[in-house]
This record gives C-alpha cells, sequence and structure tokens, in this order.
C-alpha cells in the first residue's frame, strides 16, 4: 500500500462543559450527537462525538469534559484553529448572520485566497473557522505545481490593505430563521497549528503521513509569519478533507499549553485495522514512536508525536458508530464499553447532567 492519508478522521478537544458543548455544537453548529460515552481513561467524565448524520470520518469532533482544567493555550506544538467546509460564499454569509444573531461574535469573511473565511470561538474558546470549498490552490500557481515558490498575497488580503469595517458588516442581508440544507458543514476542511520548525514539521507530514507541500505563503492576519499548506495531492487534484497548515512561530516561540478551549489531539484515517497495522510499521520504519493498536470501541488507533510535541493519531473507519446502537438512535443512549459494563449505576451518578 502507498502511505498518503486519506485525510482526517476527527479531532478531538477539551470541554470544561459537556452540556453547554452540546447545545453549541448541535444546536448552533447543526452536528449530530453521534455517541455518548465516557472517557475511557477517566470513566466518571464524558466523551461526546458529533459528526454528520452517520458519523462519518472527517466529520468528527469529539470533546472530553474536563470540568477542573484549567484553560488551554494555542502556540508551537498545539492547534489554532479547525476549519469546517461549507459550500460557498452565499452559505458562509448565512452562517455568519445564524452565528450572530445566536449572540456567537464572528469576525470575517476574510479573502484567504484559496477560500473565504469566517472565524467564532466555541463557548471554551476552541478557535473554530467556516470556510468555503473554493476557489482552490491554484488560483496563483499551476494546479501540477502547487507548493513550489514563496506565494506573497495582494495588499488587499493583507490587515493594510483590507476595509475591516466593510467585512465586519457583511453579512447575509436577511435574518436565517433554522439552519437549511444548504448550510450543513462538509466536515473538517483544514486545520491549522504552530510549530517553530516549518521544515521539521514539514519533513514529518511527508515522511510519517504521506502528505505534499501544496502552498507556501505568509499568515494574512499577521504577514511576518510563514504559513505552509500542506495535503494529499497528486499533481492533479487535492483530496478534500486532508489540508494541514501550519503557522510558522519563531524559534522557542510560545509552547501551547493542553486544556480546556484547545485541541487534544487530530486524527488522520485508515480504512481499517488492516491499514493501521502497515501504517503502524511504516511509522516505526521512520524510526516515529508509536503506542500500539488501542480498541476505541468505534475505531482503533494509534498515536504518535509530531516533531514540535503535537500527539497525531491514525484512526480506522471501521468500526464506525453504528456498532453498539442503530443509526437511527446514535448519540441518545449513554454507551459503555464492555469493561465498564459492571460499573454503569456508579458512573451515570458521577455524570453531571447533559441537559
Ligand atoms: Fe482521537
Ligand atoms: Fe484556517
Amino acid at each position: 500500500m502507498d502511505f498518503i492519508s486519506k485525510g482526517f478522521h476527527h479531532s478531538t478537544h477539551v470541554s470544561s462543559n459537556a452540556a453547554r458543548t452540546l447545545a453549541f455544537y448541535r444546536d448552533i453548529l447543526g452536528f449530530r450527537l453521534v455517541k455518548k460515552t465516557v472517557n475511557f481513561d477517566l470513566p466518571d467524565t464524558y466523551h461526546l462525538y458529533f459528526g454528520d448524520d452517520k458519523g462519518s470520518p472527517g466529520t468528527l469532533l469529539t470533546f472530553f469534559e474536563w470540568p477542573n482544567s484549567p484553560r488551554g493555550s494555542w502556540g508551537v506544538g498545539g492547534i489554532h484553529h479547525v476549519a469546517l467546509g461549507t459550500k460557498d460564499y452565499d452559505t458562509q454569509l448565512k452562517w455568519k448572520r445564524w452565528l450572530t444573531d445566536h449572540g456567537v461574535p464572528v469576525s470575517g469573511p476574510y479573502d484567504r485566497g484559496y477560500f473565504t473565511s469566517i472565524y467564532f470561538a466555541d463557548p471554551d474558546g476552541q478557535i473554530l473557522e467556516i470556510a468555503t470549498e473554493g476557489p482552490g490552490f491554484d488560483i496563483d500557481e499551476p494546479m501540477n505545481a502547487l507548493g513550489r515558490d514563496l506565494m506573497t498575497p495582494p495588499e488587499s488580503r493583507l490587515p493594510a490593505g483590507r476595509d475591516e469595517a466593510k467585512i465586519a458588516a457583511t453579512t447575509y442581508p436577511e435574518p436565517v430563521d433554522a439552519l437549511t440544507g444548504d448550510m450543513t458543514l462538509e466536515g473538517i476542511h483544514h486545520i491549522t497549528g504552530h510549530t517553530d520548525d516549518l521544515s521539521a514539521a514539514g519533513e514529518f507530514y511527508e515522511r510519517a503521513l504521506g502528505l505534499k507541500l501544496v502552498k507556501k505563503s505568509f499568515n494574512q492576519d499577521a504577514p511576518e509569519i510563514l504559513h505552509y499548506f500542506w495535503a494529499n495531492y497528486d499533481g492533479e487534484r487535492i483530496l478534500p478533507g486532508s489540508d494541514m497548515t501550519l503557522f510558522g512561530a519563531p524559534k522557542n516561540g510560545r509552547k501551547s499549553r493542553e486544556g480546556v478551549g484547545q485541541t487534544h489531539h487530530i486524527a488522520f484515517r485508515a480504512d481499517d485495522e488492516e491499514q493501521l497495522s502497515a501504517w503502524r510499521e511504516h511509522l516505526l520504519q521512520q524510526e516515529i514512536d508509536v503506542t500500539e493498536i488501542r480498541d476505541r470501541s468505534y475505531f482503533k488507533s494509534i498515536y504518535f508525536r509530531s516533531p514540535d510535541g503535537l500527539l497525531v493519531e491514525i484512526a480506522s473507519d471501521t468500526p464506525g458508530f453504528a456498532i453498539d446502537e442503530p443509526v437511527a438512535t446514535l448519540g441518545q443512549g449513554l454507551k459503555l464499553p464492555d469493561w465498564l459494563e459492571a460499573n454503569r449505576s456508579e458512573i451515570v451518578t458521577q455524570l453531571r447532567p447533559l441537559s
């Protein structure tokens, strides 16, 4: 098999309050709660999984509830934001109107060239983006030669050239009364972190995960900082949902800190356990320290770290969320692995109510 990642499986985040997280991701962002379970390592706290109707890999955001944890912070070795896909500029403006009408402050829409972006935060401060599908990375270099040259964004996309008042005032002209089908989020569009060594990080994403450098540019909000993008790219197309991006922080820049409002880890896909096992052998051959295969009930997983310390997982698409409840009722019951079932009543009394 070729060791080229098919993109993101999920990202996992830290919540201080599972009930509030549920209300935000389900009621405001329109995710489905596809699994209600506990953190297998801390069974008196929730682990909630959100995704599309079926809980498809690539649409999943998961949350540990750590009620007593201090706030985390972004920085080197951590994730700055997770971007979710939307069809086009029109649906993006609907999202802006919907979010602001629900009291969620939104910045943007910003023209990033390759897509347009709005930004907001979840109730714990996790930074989220909603990004349009296009126009794509081939607007400033040919599709068969992405990532070769350093691209300088035009002045109009940089802080000095932007009309911030006009951007802030840009929104959908009418109230959005309910989430409509065209607004359904398309899963993880890209994930952006910080590194203080772009070449070491790039080598890692290329060597370990088979991703290719598809854009070298600058952070368009802080143009003194480099911004590089990797993806599953074959010279003809970029696979949606495979775009890992990194800001180049200064050497010895602020390290990320684990905690509430931060991304705990990111996970890439493997088809099944057999592929996962092959990935594990591949990583070992690359002299990357990787865990044994762990059973996460809904997928099997291996874990390793990027050179700057980010926790990275590869998770199998199988067996999926329908293994212990029907697709029609995903997320309704509290699901426990067999080895915790014996303690169900004790676990249930310790969990805080979800609504
Ligand atoms: Fe995970
Ligand atoms: Fe982004």
